[in-house]
């Protein structure tokens, strides 16, 4: 069992017609046709939108991932449009609304990895692989890779689990053309992602982006970018191959859930409890730095 613990009641505006419910997007149709993608406070953990909120939480994701298209620009196009409130929308939408392109999106986690760890070092002790590429003997949780890879997924409905993909599976689904395309610009986003980070003293582990075509023809990204919901960070000062590293995201949250404290089983058919005051603190804590850390500006 998986999914929402509390499924949100999206907010009716007029002039926008609501089309989705993500586990942290609300995505609506304005008149002129385009997307307006509103990002909540929700957090989602172990394939659970979790029933507590983590304050800011949707603004920080919302403006470091617009501070991140900027840095990008010159690599690939971005979804977005503006970043005016559209009519009637409510105050506090204000900086976590964005109205972007509404493309026609390719439907891959496109994934890139520079170090090993996650579902990667699940299939590499298995295998010496990563969704079916050959790596190196002797690397080891958190290890840097020679060089990045490629390593797309499937996107998974609410409540399931992303499954890894090989690049030629990748292939047949979406043609050869976009497949090739998918993978440079996954590969040349991350690599100036991970080098304006590491400046930053913050190691980007590994980080996922969600690409749309524009006109059947130009690959555009979308959704997100580089945000610790889609990405893991890792600070530089403390980085030790070998075990778990201390991460940028929801490590506070993932850590109280399994702990005795929770008196929550992951295994069990039972959703999440809702999250003691001190680790929605901490994670949003975690958030702000972040944002602070990479782009260099103070949150408020
Ligand atoms: N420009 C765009 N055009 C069309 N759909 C988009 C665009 N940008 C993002 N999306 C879609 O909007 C949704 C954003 O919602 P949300 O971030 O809550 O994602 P989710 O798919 O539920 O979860 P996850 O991000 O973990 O995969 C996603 O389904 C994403 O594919
Ligand atoms: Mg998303």
């Amino acid at each position: 069992m998986s999914g929402f613990v509390e499924k949100p009641e999206p907010l009716q505006v007029p002039g926008l017609v609501h089309l989705h419910t993500g586990k942290v997007r609300e995505l609506y149709q304005n008149e002129a046709g385009d997307l307006v993608m509103v990002a909540s406070d929700r957090i989602s953990a172990f394939d659970w939108v979790l029933p507590t909120e983590i304050p800011d939480k949707g603004r920080v994701l919302t403006q470091l991932s617009l501070w991140w298209f900027d840095q990008l620009a010159d690599l690939v196009p971005n979804h977005v449009l503006s970043t005016d409130l559209p009519a009637g929308a409510p105050a506090d939408w204000a900086g976590r609304t964005l109205v972007c392109k509404s493309l026609q999106m390719v439907p891959v986690e496109a994934v890139a990895r520079g170090y090993l760890t996650g579902s990667g070092l699940v299939e590499y002790k298995e295998s010496r692989t990563v969704c079916g590429l050959a790596l190196p003997e002797g690397l080891v949780d958190g290890s840097e890779l020679p060089a990045p890879i490629f390593t797309p997924a499937t996107k998974a409905e609410v409540g399931e689990h992303d499954e890894n993909v090989s690049y030629e599976e990748v292939a047949r689904q979406v043609g050869a053309d976009t497949a090739a395309r998918l993978r440079q610009a996954t590969l040349a986003v991350y690599s100036r992602g991970r080098d304006i980070a590491r400046d930053r003293g913050i190691i980007l582990a590994d980080t996922k982006f969600e690409f749309g075509l524009e006109n059947n023809d130009t690959l555009v990204i979308a959704d997100e970018v580089l945000t610790p919901d889609s990405s893991r960070f890792w600070p530089a000062d403390q980085w030790q191959p070998g075990r778990a590293q201390p991460s940028y995201d929801k490590q506070y949250v993932r850590d109280w859930l399994t702990s005795p404290e929770s008196g929550w089983d992951r295994k069990s058919e039972q959703p999440p409890p809702p999250l003691p005051e001190q680790v929605v603190t901490a994670t949003r804590a975690k958030y702000v730095e972040a944002y602070e850390r990479l782009t260099g500006t103070s949150w408020s």
